[in-house]
């Protein structure tokens, strides 16, 4: 609508006054993925963090990835639309219970997925994302390792090394709705559809899918296959990227329950008021960053 594209206006006037760059991720809404310079998954939108040269980034995504982008890029003003964006499954795991846990593994080394906080990151030896989990993994030269938070990604690279794994409890609210049977069902009304879900799917969910993948290697999945139509067990935000990637393809999402609520907290009029006052800002305690950088630096250096 009419308010819509004023807006959207303003926002990209005062992104060029700002020397700002939007960054989104895919589960955004629509809108702030219409305004985004950068859209990603988890892992390339840290990367463009650490890569930008621009002063400040506007991050329309969730406080965990803002808060990366803030710990990769200390000099640049980090703003996050609404910052009640949180994620469940960040918030599962904290900094004293991971070393209680640590303190009973000495020698393992330490896993965080990137939905962490940046103190539980300052705890880590080095991160992961859902779209290099394996590849970390691999390259630990430890024989135990301890993973937070998310124990159903943990569960899916657990088969890719004979590492034993120490699984934290966490998991993510909004893909543990999808069921086995939702699968089956779907899978019973479109028999012709590849069923391509994301690794933070319980693990009755991944083992009945064709392709297992981050937000962006589901993309790439859904765009080099030959088939008219895909099941989909991830975030129902995709969905506006693989439409406009793959217009004449079909996306049955494997749930209607697949949506993030933190995620939808995020909306244009904020993104335009946070670009218009510099704020809220993300902010993360120096002796805390520092720590949690080593980690995430570790990560962008896994090939
Ligand atoms: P991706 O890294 O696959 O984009 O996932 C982020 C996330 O929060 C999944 O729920
Ligand atoms: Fe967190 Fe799940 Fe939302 Fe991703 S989809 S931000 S893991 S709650």
């Amino acid at each position: 609508n009419n308010i819509n594209e004023e807006l959207k206006q303003k926002i990209l006037d005062l992104k060029k006054q700002r020397n700002a760059i939007i960054l989104a991720h895919y589960y955004q809404r629509a809108e702030l993925q219409e305004i985004a310079d950068y859209i990603g998954d988890s892992f390339g939108l840290a990367k463009q963090a650490a890569e930008t040269d621009a002063k400040v980034i506007l991050f329309c995504g969730v406080h965990f990835m803002g808060e990366s982008a803030k710990i990769l890029s200390p000099d640049k003003t980090v703003l996050i639309p609404d910052e009640r964006a949180g994620c469940p499954m960040a918030d599962m795991v904290d900094a004293d219970g991971l070393r209680a846990l640590k303190a009973k593994h000495p020698n393992a080394k330490v896993v965080a997925y990137v939905n962490t906080s940046a103190e539980v990151k300052a705890e880590t030896d080095i991160c992961c994302t859902s779209s290099n989990a394996v590849k970390v993994i691999q390259s630990i030269d430890a024989d135990e390792i301890i993973w937070v938070p998310d124990k159903n990604l943990g569960h899916y690279v657990s088969q890719f090394t004979d590492k034993k794994i120490i699984l934290w409890e966490g998991y993510c609210n909004t893909h543990d709705n999808i069921r086995a049977q939702d699968i089956i069902d779907m899978k019973a009304k479109h028999p012709e559809a590849p069923v391509v879900v994301h690794p933070e799917c319980r693990p009755e969910v991944v083992e009945l899918a064709d392709h297992v993948a981050s937000t962006a290697g589901i993309l790439k999945f859904c765009r080099e296959t030959d088939s008219q139509e895909f099941i989909i067990g991830t975030e129902m935000g995709i969905e506006y990227m693989l439409k406009k990637e793959s217009p004449n393809k079909q996306f049955h999402f494997a749930s209607k329950l697949l949506i993030c609520p933190n995620m939808k907290v995020n909306n244009l009029k904020k993104a335009h008021r946070a670009l218009e006052t510099l704020e809220p800002k993300i902010e993360v305690d120096a002796e805390i960053a520092t720590r949690a950088k080593k980690s995430l630096e570790r990560m962008l250096e896994v090939q």
